[in-house]
């Protein structure tokens, strides 16, 4: 049995900034309303045009973490995708990052989990590397929201949270399997899947041939739905479960945790998190201030940043958590 240990990391987020003030010029919003409820005070779109989509954001997070990570493209066994914003209905981006990258004709694997699709991801990569098939897998995480959103005021209490962005990590082979990866753990419940969900297009919902034909643009079904209290309410227990149940089965308390990674679903809930586990703010990474909620990236650019940041030191206890639609929620404890 090997660890698998997180060798390289890298982000990418598009130049163009969207303030809160811009936002309302566009729809019936506030800085106030969104800083109060969010902590979100910017975030990144796209420029329609410029060429940037899911895909390409990811290869260029994953050039930083390659580059960092010491090996090169072709040392990469396997691709792991994960995100809700897929350049295409099918294939996934997993394939695209193969061909755009260069890379032999090794698997590539999309994942769906939204928010909880990095760690989804990661977990999935270190069963691979634990059994001794693959020695360096590249995990991906982006998403491209901006494109998806309903920009006017019907749309407001979705489209202020997201924003778009990519993170990437290596995961290599670790012989010393007191370090890298500890566990992960991983978790569902579809009862609530309608509850924050983007329903159209979708083979449950008509036949292809209706859609087309419909063209409706008042089927809200196209645009991303979230009961946000009910989100927040089960945001806070299942964050604070999954990252107890981590540390349990690692026979840890939270006093080990050098830093908390929360996926950056709102400031309020990292908040809550952090003064119910009673840690203090350099025990916390947060940046949704800057990026919004950019889901299956807001883990690895968040962990990215923190790392360069000098905030992670080898020997560090590093807790990832996330929740999101599906639901769906996990955690990673790592030894740096
Ligand atoms: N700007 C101004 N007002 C807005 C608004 C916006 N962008 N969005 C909603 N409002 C209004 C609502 O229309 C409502 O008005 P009303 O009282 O006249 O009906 C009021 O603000 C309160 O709306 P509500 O939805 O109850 O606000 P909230 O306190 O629940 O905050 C969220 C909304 C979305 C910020 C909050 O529920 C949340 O963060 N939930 C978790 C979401 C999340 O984490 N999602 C990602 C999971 S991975």
């Amino acid at each position: 049995m090997y660890n698998s240990k997180i060798t390289g990391l890298g982000y990418y987020v598009p130049e163009n900034i969207v303030t809160n003030d811009d936002l309302s010029k566009v729809m019936d919003t506030n800085d106030a309303w969104i800083k109060e409820r969010t902590g979100i005070q910017e975030r990144r779109h796209v420029v329609k045009g410029d060429g940037d989509t899911t895909t390409t954001m990811g290869v260029k997070a994953a050039k930083v973490a390659i580059e960092r990570a010491g090996i090169d493209k072709d040392d990469i066994d396997f691709i792991v995708f994960a995100t809700l914003s897929p350049d295409y209905y099918f294939p996934g981006p997993g394939v695209l990052v193969q061909r755009d990258l260069g890379i032999k004709t090794i698997g590539a694997l999309d994942i769906r989990n939204q928010c909880s699709g990095f760690i989804y991801g990661i977990s999935v990569a270190d069963q691979y590397i634990k059994s001794g098939m693959y020695k360096n897998i590249l995990v991906i995480g982006s998403e491209l929201h901006s494109h998806g959103l309903d920009m006017t005021t019907r749309g407001r209490s979705v489209s202020v949270i997201f924003g778009d962005g990519a993170g990437a990590a290596i995961l290599s082979r670790e012989e010393d399997t007191s370090k890298g990866i500890l566990s992960t753990h991983l978790h569902s419940e579809g009862q609530h899947a309608e509850e924050l969900a983007l329903i159209a297009p979708g083979m449950g919902k008509r036949w292809v041939t209706d859609i087309i034909e419909d063209n409706d643009k008042d089927d809200e079904s196209y645009l991303p739905h979230m009961n946000g209290q009910f989100v927040f309410k089960n945001a806070v227990v299942r964050f604070s479960e999954v990252i107890m149940e981590g540390l349990q089965a690692n026979n840890l308390d939270v006093s080990a945790i050098d830093m908390l990674v929360p996926h950056q679903a709102n400031l309020r809930i990292s908040q809550f998190i952090q003064k119910k586990f009673k840690l203090s703010d350099e025990q916390v990474y947060n940046n949704i201030m800057k990026y919004g909620n950019t889901t299956a990236a807001s883990i690895p650019i968040a962990l990215t940043e923190a790392w360069e940041q000098g905030k992670i030191k080898e020997g560090n206890l590093v807790v990832l958590a996330a929740f999101g639609s599906g639901f769906t929620w996990g955690s990673a404890i790592i030894k740096w």
